[in-house]
Formats: structure tokens, C-alpha cells, sequence
């Protein structure tokens, strides 16, 4: 305690021992005050519905008008690719929710990558990033696409040089950061642009979590679907009653967070594993074969699905999940297992109603909102 406090003292004694010196050399040079630009601070309840709550948004990069916009700017800038050809948004297209409406993107060059975009969206909720969950902050995160080499393929240091060249960028990190521009601030603007993508408009949000009057009557036995336990009868075994998707896709965000039930989870896909996921991540084996639980807000926008962008459609996708789940995949999620290997088999007209619940989770105002588009058009 008494070292701390010490060393606090030692610090603001060297911090105003600065001031000062700054101050004179600043009255030196220029004897004329310029005035600090004031940046806008944004009050995070005009983003965040009242319905989502506020999310723990880092304490060190508060969100301004002006760091949102330059971090809008170089999610939009081909100049953050090695050739200048590929910006962010060449791969997350605000049309599909911020995803990539192929199975895998390509980057520069025409390589391909390895996994489906992510769609982007509510991100300030995620606590994990990427199929694997291998980042926890979108400050880190956005360093990785720019030095893939199969997306944009630069490095950090000229990509410094690069902004540094740029008049726009030298008047926009002043802005936000009081700084020239640097791959620090950068990765913080970047961030904040990302906390704000909010998708909250859609008629799923409305209804949730029990407004049935907002739904027709199939849209009604879909969400009774998605949002009811598998029933199983004790005489004959068979299954019926819910499809149980909201163990994993719950909440207000159609999506777990919560690692230990379906934040990351295997649903079933592959008996042998090629992409291990979060195990490649963990260094366990028992975390082969499971991925970050994506939300289904906006799904409709978003093919193809999972994270090989394997199933073209949410009728495949309905499929996979009614007729099947592999019950020999590995780590396959306790929740999906515990009636297998008997398949939850849905009807034709419970599959359409499951869709039905799922086409409610658009939001068209979030994919047409000027405040996410690209700032050079
Ligand atoms: C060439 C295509 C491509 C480019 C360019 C690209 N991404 Fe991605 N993005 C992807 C793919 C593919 C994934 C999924 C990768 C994985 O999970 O391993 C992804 C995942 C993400 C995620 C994780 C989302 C989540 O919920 O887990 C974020 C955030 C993201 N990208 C932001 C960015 C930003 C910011 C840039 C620009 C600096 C960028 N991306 C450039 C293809 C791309
Ligand atoms: C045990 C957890 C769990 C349950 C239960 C579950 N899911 Fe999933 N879901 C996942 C995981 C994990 C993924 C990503 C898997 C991957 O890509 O490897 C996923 C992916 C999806 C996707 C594709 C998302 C995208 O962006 O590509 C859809 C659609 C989906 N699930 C719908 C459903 C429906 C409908 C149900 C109920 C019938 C359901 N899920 C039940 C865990 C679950």
C-alpha cells in the first residue's frame, strides 16, 4: 500500500515536472496559445440499447466521435493491405451483416482463407474472438488480417509509414489521440469503430423474450421449437417436444458466451477433425472440434454457415441439426448428446416454422445504417 502510494507521488511529481518543461518549451517556440482540440466523448447509453444493457467496454479506450470515425476510415482503406487492393471491408460486407457471402474470402493476391468470415455485429458482448476464440480484444485482433499473408499481407512498421504519409490520418489521429499516426492508436480506433456496430432492430428483438403477439402463428411454433427442451418418452424413447437451439443460441444475442455451456461448443459436424478449433488454441483434447458459438442475429444475411461455410442454406442447416448431428464427433456438446445417438428428427413442417423464427432475426436497419458504411463514398 505505502510503496504504491509512493509510487503515485513519484509519478505525478515527474508528470508535472514535465508539464512544466513542456510548457516552457512550448512558450519558446510558440508564443501564441494554440487551443487543444477537443474531441467528443460518446455516451455509451446513446449505443447500447436499454434491452442489451451496457457492455464492459475497455476502461482505456474510451469511445469519441472522432476515434469512431478514423477507426470507420481504415476499416475502409485499401492502403491497410500490402498492394492496396483489400480493406476489411473486401471481407466483411455491411449487405450481409458485415460477413463474406462465400464460403472462404478472398484476400491478396487471390489466396483464399481458411475459415468463413465472421459476420460483425454486438461485438462489444463478445469476450472472445474468431471461430477458435484465439483473441480476447478487438485491439489485437485487427493486427492479424493485416499481416496474414493470405488477406492483407503488410507489416505493421510500413503500414506506420504508410499512415504517417497520409494528411488525412495525420489530422485524424491528432483528433482522436493527440498523436501522429501509429500502429497503437490505429489498432485502438479500429476497436472503437468495432465496439459501436450494434445490431438491435430486428423483429426477433422486439419480440424477446416473449411478446408472442409480435409473431405469427408459424413464427410462434418456431420460437416454441427453438426455445423448448427435447422431450424424450420414457416407454417408447422417442423424441419430440423442443429442438433445444437456445441452450447454445440464447439470450438477446441468439448466442452463448459462457465458455463452460456452449460459448464454445462442438454441434456436431465432423466425426474426424481437420480444423481442431479452440483445441489448437487450449492444447486440450478435449476442446478438439469446438468453435465460438456465433450469434444468429441477421442469419439470413450471412451464408454460407459454420465456420467452413459448409451448409449453403438454413434449410441445410435445419437439416443438420434435425437428421445429423454426428454423434461420433469428437467433444460433441453434453446438451446435443444427451439423447443421441437418436436424431431430433423434425418434420417438414416444423423445419419450416424453425426457419420461419429465424428469418425474424433480421435487422435491415443495422445493415443500412450510414454510421457503419464506407466514410469515402
Ligand atoms: C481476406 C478476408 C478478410 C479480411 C481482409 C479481413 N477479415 Fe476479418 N475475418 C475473416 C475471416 C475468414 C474470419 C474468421 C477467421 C477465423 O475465425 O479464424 C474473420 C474474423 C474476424 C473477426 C472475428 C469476429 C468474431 O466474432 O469472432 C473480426 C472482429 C474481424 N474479422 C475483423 C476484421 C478487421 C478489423 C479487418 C481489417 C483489419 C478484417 N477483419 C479483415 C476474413 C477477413
Ligand atoms: C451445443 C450447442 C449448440 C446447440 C444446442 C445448437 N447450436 Fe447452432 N451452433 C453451435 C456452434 C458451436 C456453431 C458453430 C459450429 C461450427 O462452425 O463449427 C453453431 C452454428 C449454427 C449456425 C450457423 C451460424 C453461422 O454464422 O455460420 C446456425 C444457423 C445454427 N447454429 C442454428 C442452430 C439451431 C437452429 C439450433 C437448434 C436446432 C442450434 N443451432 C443448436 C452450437 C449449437
Amino acid at each position: 500500500m505505502r510503496l504504491r502510494k509512493k509510487h503515485i507521488a513519484l509519478f505525478w511529481l515527474l508528470a508535472s515536472a514535465g508539464l512544466v518543461f513542456q510548457a516552457c518549451r512550448k512558450d519558446e517556440k510558440a508564443p501564441l496559445k494554440k487551443t487543444p482540440y477537443q474531441r467528443t466523448y460518446i455516451n455509451p447509453y446513446t449505443i447500447f440499447p436499454e434491452k442489451y444493457g451496457l457492455p464492459q467496454l475497455p476502461q482505456d479506450n474510451p469511445l469519441s466521435e472522432e476515434g469512431v470515425y478514423l477507426g470507420r476510415m481504415l476499416f475502409y482503406d485499401p492502403v491497410l493491405s500490402l498492394d492496396s487492393t483489400i480493406s476489411c471491408a473486401t471481407c466483411h460486407n455491411q449487405k450481409n451483416a458485415f460477413a463474406d457471402p462465400v464460403k472462404y474470402s478472398t484476400g491478396i493476391f487471390g489466396l483464399e482463407s481458411t475459415r468463413n468470415a465472421s459476420a460483425l455485429y454486438n461485438l462489444a458482448y463478445s469476450r472472445v474472438f474468431f471461430w477458435d476464440a484465439r483473441q480476447k480484444t478487438l485491439r489485437e485482433q485487427v493486427l492479424e488480417p493485416i499481416q496474414a499473408h493470405n488477406e492483407m499481407a503488410l507489416t505493421l512498421p510500413l503500414l506506420q509509414q504508410r499512415l504517417k504519409r497520409i494528411p488525412r490520418y495525420k489530422e485524424w489521429f491528432a483528433k482522436a489521440f493527440d498523436s501522429e499516426p501509429d500502429i497503437f492508436n490505429m489498432a485502438l480506433a479500429m476497436e472503437q469503430f468495432m465496439l459501436t456496430i450494434v445490431s438491435k432492430d430486428s423483429r426477433f428483438t422486439d419480440f424477446w423474450p416473449g411478446k408472442f403477439s409480435k409473431l405469427t402463428a408459424q413464427e410462434r411454433e418456431g420460437a416454441l421449437l427453438f426455445n423448448g427442451l427435447v422431450d424424450e418418452d420414457p416407454v417408447t424413447g422417442a423424441l419430440s417436444g423442443g429442438a433445444d437451439c437456445f441452450h447454445c443460441h440464447g439470450s438477446v444475442f441468439v448466442q452463448a458466451n459462457n465458455p463452460n455451456f456452449g460459448g464454445i461448443a462442438s454441434n456436431g459436424l465432423n466425426p474426424l477433425v481437420t480444423d481442431k478449433g479452440f483445441g489448437a488454441i487450449s492444447g486440450l483434447s478435449s476442446d478438439i472440434g469446438t468453435f465460438k458459438t456465433p450469434s444468429l442475429l441477421n442469419i439470413a444475411l450471412t451464408a454460407p454457415y459454420m465456420h467452413d461455410g459448409r451448409f449453403k442454406t438454413l434449410d441445410e442447416v435445419i437439416d443438420h441439426y434435425s437428421d445429423h448431428i454426428r454423434f461420433d464427433a469428437p467433444n460433441l456438446h453434453p446438451q446435443i448428446k444427451v439423447h443421441g445417438p437418436k436424431q431430433r428428427l423434425l418434420t417438414p413442417t416444423q423445419k419450416a416454422a424453425l426457419k420461419a423464427y429465424l428469418l425474424t432475426m433480421t435487422d435491415t436497419v443495422f445493415i443500412n445504417n450510414p454510421a457503419y458504411s464506407n466514410p469515402f463514398k
